[in-house]
């Protein structure tokens, strides 16, 4: 077994690219902490499903969901990448957490509030009010010490340390208790049109969003014409001058430069040479893994095998687990 501390999070195959804001909010830090912890990274289909999904999208966005991570650099032999329902092990521990959710307690999750409100009363279902216990299973199954996710998780962190608390006082010592670890805020990107309103999979202008999966002369093409304010000073300034200031995260976190570095470099050389650098850093980031996204998918049987044995050992230590689950809370074994 693995003495590094184990690491859990879930990724929903809700869209057929990625954008840059998953890649540099999320994945640069996947990419570092996979080297020191034992981290396990689950393509989470049937939480999709809370919402509806057309099948034959969903079944593609979840292969090319796992292309894409592990073209930027999650490392499938490292780490595990798998999908969630692959593994039954997920719904089983989720419905015997549903046992112990309180209704009063679920319907305090937030997430849950705006999108039920969102949907009407009638078109919100059952699976999405338990959305948040298949969430808790996903991470207790594993026993992971540590969960990052964005910080509109933290409530549904915060349910799967209570409901680990109670199981354990109720049936003995069976779960680690987790930690949610929040994705630091000043990682976040913005829409590229709309500067003020965060990069998001369901942006309403396509020009405002980089996907990953866009071809580089396209990216090349947002970024030059990425909305910026017209005195033509390239200053970090995210009150007043948020879209010069985006560019200006986007361009440190992917050239490894600091923002004040940056400022000396392009200062008041104007908007033009600096994003012309910058759509350069871009693509230079992004094409070779849009390449390797496109080769992993033209070969699916080779991917679909490897999350096939990432599953597998995904589901060794999640069985572990929900065999002691059942004989704690009294099933009988099958002879
Ligand atoms: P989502 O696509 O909303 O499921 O997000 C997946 C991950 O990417 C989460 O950890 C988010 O916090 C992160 N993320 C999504 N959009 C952005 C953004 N514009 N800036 C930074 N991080 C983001
Ligand atoms: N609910 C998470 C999200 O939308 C995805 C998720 C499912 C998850 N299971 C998880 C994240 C377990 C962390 C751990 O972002």
């Amino acid at each position: 077994m693995s003495s590094k501390p184990r690491l859990f999070s879930g990724i929903q195959p809700s869209a057929n690219s990625l954008q840059i804001g998953n890649y540099i909010g999320a994945i640069v830090q996947w990419k570092e902490l996979q080297a020191s912890h034992d981290a396990i990274f689950c393509i989470v289909d049937l939480h999709a499903i809370t919402v509806q999904q057309d099948p034959t999208q969903l079944r593609e966005n979840t292969r090319r969901t796992a292309a894409q991570y592990i073209a930027a650099g999650i490392d499938p032999a490292a780490s595990t990448l798998f999908v969630q329902s692959h593994v039954p092990a997920h719904p089983e521990l989720a419905w015997i957490l549903n046992t112990i959710t309180g209704f009063g307690e679920a319907s305090r999750m937030t997430q849950f509030k705006d999108k039920s409100a969102r949907q009407g009363a009638d078109s919100t279902t059952v699976g999405l009010f338990a959305y948040p216990t298949l969430m808790a299973a996903d991470i207790l199954l594993y026993q992971a010490a540590v969960v990052p996710v964005g910080d509109d998780q933290r409530q549904h962190v915060e349910l799967t340390r209570d409901l680990a608390g109670r199981f354990n006082s109720r049936f003995g010592d069976t779960f680690a208790i987790p930690e949610a670890r929040i994705q630091r805020e000043t990682a976040r990107i913005y829409d590229l049109q709309e500067p003020t309103s965060k990069m998001s999979k369901s942006a309403s202008s396509e020009a405002g969003v980089v996907w990953l999966l866009d071809e580089p002369t396209v990216t090349a093409k947002k970024i030059k014409s990425a909305v910026t304010d017209a005195d033509n000073d390239v200053r970090f300034d995210p009150e007043s001058k948020p879209g010069i200031s985006n560019l200006l995260t986007i361009y440190s976190v992917l050239a490894g430069e600091s923002i004040a570095s940056l400022e000396a470099e392009f200062g008041s050389r104007g908007y033009g040479n600096f994003k012309t650098k910058l759509a350069d850093v871009v693509v230079a980031t992004f094409a070779p893994i849009r390449e390797r996204t496109l080769e992993l998918l033209a070969d699916p049987a080779e991917l679909d095998r490897v999350l096939a044995g990432n599953a597998d050992r995904a589901a060794e230590i999640a069985n572990r687990t929900l065999a002691t689950v059942y004989d704690r809370i009294g099933l009988l074994h099958k002879a």
